[in-house]
């Protein structure tokens, strides 16, 4: 299959960015390249690497696109969609970067692109589930990876101490980056963890994860981009549960007793509709309809089987 126009000399490459745009267009369509990691379209993503890679911002206006490309622009463009189409590499990836609504976090192989629910739940729907939000002082985002949603707690609780826990010491050294970036060293404590297992005794308003929860099957099938992403950050085992259910039954002695755990869970709402009937999770509406974050009170965790 012939990949991308190569900037071998003589070779020529579309001369402005709105001919790279439709060029890169055509390669997504062509190589099937999968999308859903930081664009749901293919034009999205390709004009999001055509302006990070030109250093122009992101919000530039149209007449952009008309303006001609010097070689080292062009030479640089190809090189950016040669590693999008021939290795499959994840956009974020090759831009070490990736955005939650407007804020903006270092990324890299070693964690998981953030797109977490928890964008639109942590400032419009988390404060209608506490008796305070104004209170709130402990707060913890297990499963943390690149620290997204630690810094995004950290944010909308500002009086709060907040624990950001992974397993995964190179995810924890992408957190650090992120953590020190938003000037939130102070506030944010970072703890390598197999969930609550090496986290000091504490008790939270909030326990917070995005935790892994692709059956282990659906994690092989998964297309090549996905499959760059860190495993561990993917996979839940065999029923997609693993962490969920070791997350549930720490969470029990975790948990001030107003506190609330919110879980995003993927496809497997039905399955936690069934195993942990005795908990009644609220699933939480979302704007895309997937609605698959829900949240538990502490008082309901009690009804667990030890
Ligand atoms: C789906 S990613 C979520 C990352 C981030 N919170 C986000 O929303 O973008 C899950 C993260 O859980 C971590 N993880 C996997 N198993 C874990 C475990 N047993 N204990 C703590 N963290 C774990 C992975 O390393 C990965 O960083």
């Amino acid at each position: 299959m012939a990949g991308p126009r190569k900037a071998s000399p003589g070779a020529r490459l579309p001369d402005t960015p709105g001919a790279w745009l439709r060029h890169a267009v055509r390669l997504y369509e062509k190589h099937g390249l999968a999308l859903g990691q930081i664009a749901t379209t293919a034009h999205d993503e390709a004009l999001y690497l055509i302006l990070r890679t030109l250093e122009l911002p992101l919000d530039s206006d149209e007449r952009v696109l008309k303006q001609p490309l010097t070689a080292v622009q062009q030479t640089a463009l190809a090189e950016v969609f040669r590693r999008r189409v021939e290795e499959h590499m994840p956009a974020a990836y090759l831009t070490k970067e990736a955005w939650l609504g407007d804020r903006r976090f270092y990324v890299d192989e070693r964690v998981l692109i953030p797109r977490s629910y928890f964008l639109e739940i942590i400032p419009e729907q988390l404060d209608a589930w506490l008796p305070d939000p104004k209170k709130v002082t402990q707060v913890v985002d297990v499963c943390t990876g690149s620290g997204c949603l630690a810094i995004l707690l950290a944010q909308h609780f500002p009086r709060a101490k907040v624990d950001a826990v992974d397993l995964s010491a190179d995810a924890l050294e992408v957190a650090k980056i992120n953590v020190r970036d938003y000037r939130l060293t102070r506030r944010v404590t970072l703890h390598r963890s197999d969930v609550f297992d090496a986290v000091p005794a504490v008790k939270y308003d909030v326990i917070l994860s995005n935790p892994p929860y692709e059956p282990s099957q659906h994690c092989d099938a998964l297309p090549v981009e996905f499959r760059r992403e860190p495993r561990l950050a993917l996979d839940g085992g065999r029923d997609g549960l693993d962490i969920i259910r070791k997350l549930l039954r720490q969470a029990r002695t975790r948990l001030k007793p107003h506190g609330i755990v919110l879980i995003e869970v993927g496809g497997l709402r039905a399955a936690m509709d069934r195993e942990f009937a005795v908990l009644d999770p609220h699933w939480l509406h979302t704007a895309d309809g997937s609605d698959c974050v829900c949240v538990i009170h502490a008082a309901r965790l009690r009804n667990l089987p030890r």
